[in-house]
């Protein structure tokens, strides 16, 4: 049976910064990504830190909303069957030393802080993010 879903993707500053924008969206497409929406911005670190209030009470929270309000990002919704699952998958693990072979983040990460992209846990948070950004 087929499941439907999107998922919230950012790509982070690191990866604006190094220009591989248009890489990392061709990566979603040859591997079944349909980008729905998406929008590059620039966001107040107070904005940062509603989007990861759940890392709130983690050493490396002010860091992590200091670093995604540093630059430009894209924001983009995803969809796929098992969209959530998937991304999680493409993008590999959160630190790009752990990453496996042929993801994004081991491709492009250059650390657990610039690891290249965001994508949303769980299908619940799929979309409380996606309306982050994209309210109407
Ligand atoms: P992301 O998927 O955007 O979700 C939260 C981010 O916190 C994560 O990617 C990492 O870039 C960052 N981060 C920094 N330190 C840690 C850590 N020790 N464990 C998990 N995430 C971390």
């Amino acid at each position: 049976m087929s499941n439907i879903e999107q998922t919230l993707s950012i790509i982070k500053p690191d990866a604006i910064e190094r220009n591989l924008e248009n890489e990392i969206k061709e990566m979603f497409k040859v591997n079944g990504f349909k980008i729905i929406n998406e929008k590059k911005i620039k966001i107040e670190k107070s904005e940062a830190e509603t989007f990861y209030k759940v890392h709130e009470t983690k050493p490396f929270y002010s860091d992590l909303c200091e670093y995604l309000s540093s630059g430009p990002i894209v924001v983009m919704i995803l969809e796929k069957d098992n969209a959530v699952l998937e991304n999680r998958s493409l993008m590999g693990a959160t630190n790009p030393k752990d990453a496996e072979e042929g993801t994004i983040r081991k491709k492009y990460g250059i650390s657990i802080d610039k690891n290249s992209v965001h994508g949303s846990d769980s299908a619940e948070n799929a979309k409380i993010e996606i309306n982050f950004f994209f309210k109407d």
